[in-house]
């Protein structure tokens, strides 16, 4: 099984990831770590805790960073994910108290407990990662593997021209994590773009798996009229899912080895680029640390892994 701590926003994209990961055997989550992103960080630790409490998990729920590292301010996406956090959704108060400590001692510990254990599923801006990196810099090499929804390495961005917008709410954090010599794996709008869920897609997530599901269903549907303002199809991104997904299922996934380098110009502010590893280009795109990033998917048996999941 995996050992997974989730750092997350919720978020009704990092509803659906949470919630596969809680409920597919090969996972355990062993906390969640909250972080600002979609919404205040108040809320989204807020969320977390009332998400876990929904799936009866008992596990630690932390808070942890307000705000960016350097940015002077964060950038929510509260016309994507509703004023709480889950679309239309009203908030709901958890019966539970968060751990009282920081999102980022959290995984500093957690990484300390488990040397070689710990997977970090990162789904919101990166700044709780920078934060456990620069309280305890060995966690690099007790970490087994992080791995990210952020960026967009050879695609247009969507919180600008050409950022994604966790990097793009924290590009200075997210530039430690990718030069930090852990095992990173970047799922970015190169393919959670392209994986649009419909209803009946929904549906059969509520047929396997009825309290969860429709929870998914209702908080859905404000994302889904923002998904599909451009398109014919109603239909949303589960982006978050996608690295959840990875960990029980790498073969679905074309991974390509090379160097990221993210910008924090504020032009360009968090802009992935990525090179492949040996193109020969100059400094400081041909050494490491290298990255991993997703540049393909099968989405027909991503689709099926997430309906079987549901139906347990
Ligand atoms: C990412 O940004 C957030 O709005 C989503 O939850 C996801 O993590 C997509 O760009
Ligand atoms: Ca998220």
């Amino acid at each position: 099984k995996h050992k997974v701590i989730i750092d997350t926003d919720p978020g009704i994209d990092d509803t659906m990831a949470i919630f596969f990961a809680f409920l597919h055997p090969q996972i355990d989550v062993i906390g969640l770590t909250s972080v600002f992103g979609n919404v205040e960080v108040e809320k989204t630790a807020r969320n977390a805790l009332v998400l876990a409490e929904m799936a009866n998990q008992n596990i630690p729920v932390c808070k942890g960073a307000a705000g960016p590292f350097l940015h002077p301010k964060p950038g929510y996406a509260k016309f994507v994910h509703g004023e709480e956090g889950f679309g239309t959704v009203a908030a709901m108060e958890p019966k539970g108290q968060l751990d009282p400590r920081h999102s980022a001692q959290f995984i500093v510990d957690m990484a300390n407990q488990y040397p070689g254990e710990l997977v970090i599923a990162a789904i919101g801006p990166l700044t709780n990662l920078a934060i456990a990196l620069q309280l305890d810099p060995s966690i690099v090499d007790k970490v087994k593997q992080v791995v990210i929804m952020g960026g967009a390495a050879t695609v247009p961005g969507n919180i600008t021209p050409v950022a994604e917008a966790n990097i793009w709410n924290d590009a200075h954090a997210a530039k430690m994590v990718f030069e930090a010599s852990w095992d990173t794996v970047m799922f970015g709008l190169d393919i959670t773009n392209n994986l649009r869920f419909n209803q009946a897609f929904l549906d059969k997530l509520t047929d396997g798996n009825a309290k969860l599901g429709k929870f998914i269903d209702e908080t859905s549907q404000f994302y889904m009229d923002f998904y599909s303002q451009d398109t014919e199809d109603r239909a949303c991104c589960f982006h978050d899912a996608t690295p959840l997904a990875y960990l029980v299922a790498p073969e679905l996934f074309d991974i390509k080895l090379g160097k990221m380098v993210v910008s924090t110009d504020e032009l360009t502010r968090g802009q992935t680029a990525f090179c492949h590893k040996d193109k020969g280009f100059r400094p400081p795109w041909d050494s490491g640390p290298y990255s991993k990033v997703a540049l393909g998917v099968d989405k027909a048996a991503l689709t099926q892994l997430y309906i079987d999941t549901f139906a347990g």
